[in-house]
Parts: C-alpha cells; structure tokens; sequence
C-alpha cells in the first residue's frame, strides 16, 4: 500500500545510527580528530524517525542540535562511542554507522597538559576497536539485523568497499570521494555509490544528505525483506 505523505515503512522497527567524528584526547588540550559535520547522520536520524522507526543516534562532537524525537547520545572517544552503540544494536533491526570513527587513539594519553618542547616529537598510538567490524561479528545471531557503513576513499573505492563490507559483515557501504566539491565532509550534498559485499555497485547522483538517507532506508527495508522472507 503506498502512503500519500510520508511512508510509515520503518513503524515499529528500531534504527541506531552513529555521526560525526570521534576526538582521541592526548591529553587534556590537544587531540586527534577529522572534520566529519555529522550531517549525513543526522539525516537520517531525521528521515528514520519521519518514517515511524524508533531511532537512536549517537553521535560525536558536532555543531546540531538533537533532532525531535530522537534519543541522541553524545560522546567523544572511539571507546565512548563503541560503548554507547553496542548495546542499543542488540535490539536494532538497522544499524547505520555514518560516524568517521578515528582509527587510532593514544597509548598513553596524558592527564596534565605539558609545554612542549624544541623539536620533533612521536606519539604512540594505538588501534581503536571497529564498531561496525564488532556488530557484523554477531551478524549471524541476528538474522534480519540490517548493518550499513560508509566508506571515504581517495582511490580504488569500489574494490575497497566491498572488501570493507565483506570484512565487517555489512549488507552494503555508501561510498563518497572527498574531492567531489560540495559533498561529503561538511556539506550539504552527498555523492554516493552504493556497494554490495559481492562488488556489485550503483552510482546515486548528487543528492541532498536528506535524499541519500531516504534511498538509503529504502535500500534497508528491500535488503530486510530478503534476509527476513
Ligand atoms: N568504522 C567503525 N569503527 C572503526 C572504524 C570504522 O565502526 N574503528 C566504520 C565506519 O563508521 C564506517 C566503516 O566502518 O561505517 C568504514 O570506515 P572506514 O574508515 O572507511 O574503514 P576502515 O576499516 O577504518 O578502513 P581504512 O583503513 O580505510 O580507514
Ligand atoms: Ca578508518
């Protein structure tokens, strides 16, 4: 039955979503970060939420505000946001991680701040666990759990995609190029292909981050009707 206004396709299903960046504290002042806006996540939060699902969205440090209806968890660390979203994905039934996750934190991070010095200095870093790859672990015990990442590549997106999607169990990854002007990072476009773990893929046009979360939950519910049928 097609709706009139906006379909109530996600009602009664639950959608985590993570945004934004995560900030890996060196010690007090300073910090490793990436400039993810948070926007693509936090649309669709809005369009989840539009459609009826109940959604959670945990989200890094960004400059919007909670959108209505949402229950929006705000966290700073790649550890903060893994320990937000790993429980609340127990009972998803879509998990969409837009967040730019940062891949590594320091080993020792610094409870004071410390003058610095003349000269180089090394930062010893150390690997944050990957949400997404953790949540695809348990993929086989949650049949109809629906697990989308994104994915930011300079080269070779396609084949790295898939390989990511194949790597951490996900239905499929959006894929974005930093160097297309007035998407991705900060802006209010995005220009996405979407890629399947098998490498099979499909060009979106520009869109707005709004119009790329409707495709998006739309491409969700048709990859649930197959896992669930
Ligand atoms: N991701 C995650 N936890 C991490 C890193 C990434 O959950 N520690 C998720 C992102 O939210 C995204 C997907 O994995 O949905 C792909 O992120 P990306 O950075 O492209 O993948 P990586 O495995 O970190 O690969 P790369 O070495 O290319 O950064
Ligand atoms: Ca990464």
């Amino acid at each position: 039955v097609q709706c009139p206004s906006t379909p109530q396709d996600l009602a009664g299903l639950k959608v985590v979503v993570s945004a934004g960046p995560t900030r890996e504290y060196l010690d007090p002042v300073r910090f490793i970060s990436n400039p993810s806006s948070g926007k693509m996540g936090f649309a669709v939060a809005e369009e989840a939420r539009s459609r009826g699902a109940e959604v959670v969205l945990v989200t890094g440090p960004v400059n919007l505000v909670d959108p209505e209806g949402v229950r929006t968890v705000r966290v700073e660390s790649a550890l903060e946001m893994q320990s937000a979203i790993v429980p609340e994905a127990q009972e998803a039934d879509i998990v969409v991680m837009t967040a730019a996750v940062a891949d590594y934190r320091a080993a020792a991070p610094k409870g004071e701040k410390e003058a610095k010095t003349p000269g180089d200095v090394t930062v010893h870093l150390t690997p944050n666990p990957d949400i997404l790859a953790g949540l695809g672990e348990g993929q086989a015990a949650r049949p109809g759990r629906v697990l989308i990442g994104f994915a930011m590549e300079t080269h070779a997106g396609v084949e790295r995609a898939a390989l990511k999607a194949r790597r951490k169990n996900a239905d499929f990854i959006l894929l974005n190029y930093p160097t297309r002007e007035g998407t991705a990072f900060g802006g209010d476009d995005n220009q996405v292909t979407l890629v399947r773990p098998d490498g099979s893929f499909e060009d979106w046009p520009r869109l707005s981050k709004r119009e790329v979360a409707r495709r998006l939950l739309g491409e969700a519910v048709r990859v649930r009707k197959v896992q669930t049928s």
